[in-house]
C-alpha cells in the first residue's frame, strides 16, 4: 500500500452488513488491509479505524450503502449488484468481486408459468420494486401490479397476496421448501465495489492502488 502520511485524510469503506461484509474483510486482508477492531463479533460499535493505513470502515444496511457512497460519507462501498440496480445512485461501479453470486428471478408456483406467457395482468411481490418494474414493463412489456414487501417474499404466492415474486435465488432451497420454482431468470448477481464520484478524482492514486491489488487477488 501507498506510503501513509500524517496529513492524509481517511478513506472510508461502507460495507453491507452480513455475509458480504465478512467476505469483503477476508479479501481486503489478503491485500494487506486489516481492521482488527472489526473482528470482535460482540462489539456494537458501528465504525472502525485502522490508524496505520488511515482507513475507516462501517457496516450499514445493504440498501443504504449506495446512499452513503453517493453523498461521500463513504468513499468506497461493497454491496450486491441487486441493491445497486434497485437504488440507482450516482456512484461508479468499479469492480465485480466475484462472491455473493446468485440470480434475480421471477418465481412462483408452476401453475403461474402460464400467466407470464399470456401477458396477463398479474400481481408481483418483491423487495425490489424497481427491478421488477423494469423487467416487466421495459423488457417483457407486461403490465403488472407490483407490491413492495420487506422480506420473506416467498410468502406472497403462498398466502395469496401475489401470483409471482421477483427475488434473489441462491441455492434455491427456500423456493423448494415452499413449493415454488424459478419461472424466469432476470439477471445474475454478485458483490460489487462502488466508489464516490468525487473521491475517484480526489483520491485517485490510493483508490486505484486498492483496485489494482484486488484485481490481482481475484
Ligand atoms: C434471500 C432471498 C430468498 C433467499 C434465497 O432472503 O430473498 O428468500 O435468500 O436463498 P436460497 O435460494 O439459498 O434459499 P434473505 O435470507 O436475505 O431474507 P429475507 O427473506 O428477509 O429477504
Amino acid at each position: 500500500m501507498n506510503k501513509v502520511t500524517e496529513d492524509m485524510r481517511y478513506l472510508t469503506f461502507a460495507l453491507g452488513k452480513g455475509r458480504l461484509a465478512n467476505k469483503t474483510l477476508e479479501l481486503l486482508e489478503k491485500i494487506g488491509i486489516t481492521c482488527e477492531e472489526m473482528k470482535d463479533k460482540d462489539s456494537r460499535k458501528l465504525i472502525f479505524v485502522n490508524e496505520d493505513l488511515k482507513l475507516k470502515f462501517f457496516l450499514a444496511k445493504g440498501p443504504d450503502v449506495p446512499t452513503y457512497v453517493e453523498y461521500g460519507a463513504a468513499d468506497i462501498g461493497v454491496v450486491g449488484s441487486d441493491t445497486i440496480m434497485e437504488e440507482n445512485r450516482k456512484v461508479y461501479e468499479v469492480l465485480d468481486l466475484g462472491f455473493g453470486k446468485c440470480r434475480m428471478c421471477v418465481c412462483g408456483p408452476a401453475s403461474a408459468k402460464e400467466l407470464l406467457q399470456h401477458h396477463d395482468m398479474i400481481r408481483v411481490a418483491s423487495k425490489y420494486p424497481k427491478i421488477a418494474k423494469d423487467y416487466f414493463y421495459n423488457q417483457k412489456h407486461q403490465t403488472v401490479d407490483i407490491i413492495k414487501l420487506n422480506g420473506s417474499v416467498e410468502l406472497g404466492p403462498i398466502v395469496g397476496l401475489s401470483d409471482v415474486i421477483v427475488d434473489i435465488v441462491e441455492t434455491g432451497s427456500t423456493l423448494k421448501e415452499n413449493g415454488l420454482e424459478v419461472l424466469e431468470e432476470i439477471c445474475p448477481l454478485s458483490a460489487r465495489m462502488i466508489v464516490n464520484q468525487v473521491s475517484m478524482k480526489m483520491e485517485a492514486e490510493r483508490i486505484k492502488e486498492i483496485l489494482q491489488a484486488l484485481k490481482e487477488e481475484l
